[in-house]
C-alpha cells in the first residue's frame, strides 16, 4: 500500500530573469494568464488533486503571493459596499481552508533541488507532490496531478509529467534514459539535467510536475551542484533511482511553459479563446493584427 499525498511544495524562490523587468519588484508566479495569477492555477490543481496541504518556497521579494492568498478586510469591505457581490466572492474563492498553507524562505536561489529541500521538514516521512507553476496544464478530464496521483498509488515510487519535446530542445529539461516504456508510463534508469541534443538519452522531457519519496531529502542534503551550478532536482532523482523506481506519465492535456515569453503568451491566448466572455472579442483582435 502506497502512502497518500496528501501535501504540495510550490518552489516560488526563483528570480525569473527571463521576465525582468516585470519581475523586478513582482514574483514570476503572480504573472496573469487572462486574470488569475499562474500560482493560483497551480494550488486549483494541487486542491482539485485532493491536496490537503500546501508548502511555499518563497524567497525575496516574494510576499505579495503571500497576501494573494490571505484575507484582504478593505477590498472586502469595499466589494460588499459597492454590491460588487461577485468580484467578492471571487476573492474569497481563492483563499485556501485556514491552517493548511506553510511558508519556508530558500534564502539563496540556489537551485530547484535546494527549494524542494527547503521544505524537507514541513513534509517530513511522506511521499508528497511539487508543483511548478509557470508550467501551466489545461487538460479537460482529470487535472495533471490527479492522473498522477493515480498512478503512484498503483506503482509507489517517483512519478513525473513527461512530454516529447522536440531533439533540439532537450537542453532545457531533464531527459529521461528509458528502461520500459508502453507508450503511457515510462520507466527510467537515468535522468539527464539539461543535455545537449546529441548527449541526451532520449527526447522524454520531464515537466514541473513531480510525485516524490522522501528518501530523495538525504540525497538533495548533500548539495552536490550540477548544471549552471544549482543544486538540480533530477540529479537527486536519478542518484537514487537504485532504491526509489522512477517513472514518467504522458499526462493527458496540453502544458504551456509560462517561463518563456512564448509560452505565456500562448497561454493567455489559449485560456481567453475557451472563456466565453473572451472568445470572440480576442478571435476579432487576433485576426485585425494578422491581417496587416
Ligand atoms: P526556473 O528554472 O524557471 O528559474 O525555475 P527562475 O529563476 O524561476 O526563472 P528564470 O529562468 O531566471 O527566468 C523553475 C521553478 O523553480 C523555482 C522557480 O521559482 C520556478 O517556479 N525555483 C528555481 C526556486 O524556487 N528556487 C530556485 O533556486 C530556482
Amino acid at each position: 500500500m502506497t502512502k497518500p499525498v496528501r501535501k504540495a511544495v510550490f518552489p516560488v524562490g526563483g528570480l525569473g530573469t527571463r521576465f525582468l523587468p516585470a519581475t523586478k519588484a513582482m514574483p514570476k508566479e503572480m504573472l496573469p494568464v487572462v486574470d488569475k495569477p499562474l500560482i493560483q492555477y497551480a494550488v486549483e490543481e494541487a486542491i482539485e488533486a485532493g491536496i490537503e496541504q500546501f508548502i511555499f518556497v518563497t524567497g525575496r521579494g516574494k510576499t505579495a503571493l503571500e497576501d494573494h492568498f490571505d484575507h484582504t478586510h478593505e477590498l472586502e469591505e469595499t466589494l460588499l459596499g459597492k454590491g460588487k457581490t461577485d468580484a467578492h466572492q471571487v476573492v474569497l474563492d481563492l483563499l485556501p481552508n485556514p491552517g493548511t498553507v506553510f511558508y519556508t524562505r530558500q534564502m539563496k536561489p540556489k537551485g530547484l533541488g535546494h527549494a524542494v529541500w527547503c521544505a524537507k521538514e514541513l513534509i517530513g516521512d511522506e511521499p508528497f507532490a511539487v508543483l511548478l507553476a509557470d508550467d501551466l496544464i489545461k487538460t479537460k478530464g482529470d487535472c495533471c496531478l490527479k492522473q498522477m496521483i493515480k498512478v503512484h498509488q498503483e506503482t509507489g515510487g517517483n512519478v513525473v509529467a513527461i512530454e516529447e519535446v522536440p531533439r533540439e530542445e532537450t537542453f532545457k529539461y531533464g531527459v529521461l534514459n528509458v528502461t520500459k516504456d508502453d507508450g503511457r508510463i515510462a520507466q527510467a534508469c537515468g535522468l539527464v539535467e539539461k543535455p545537449a541534443p546529441e548527449n541526451a538519452p532520449s527526447n522524454l522531457s520531464i515537466i514541473g510536475r513531480y510525485i516524490l519519496q522522501p528518501e530523495v531529502f538525504a540525497e538533495l542534503e548533500k548539495g552536490n551542484l550540477g548544471a549552471g551550478n544549482e543544486i538540480q532536482l533530477t540529479d537527486a532523482l536519478a542518484n537514487i533511482i537504485p532504491s526509489v523506481e522512477f517513472r514518467g506519465l504522458r499526462f493527458e492535456g496540453r502544458r504551456y511553459d509560462c517561463g518563456s515569453k512564448l509560452g505565456f503568451i500562448e497561454a493567455n491566448l489559449a485560456f481567453a479563446l475557451d472563456r466565453d466572455d473572451l472568445r470572440d472579442g480576442v478571435e476579432k483582435i487576433i485576426s485585425e493584427l494578422t491581417s496587416k
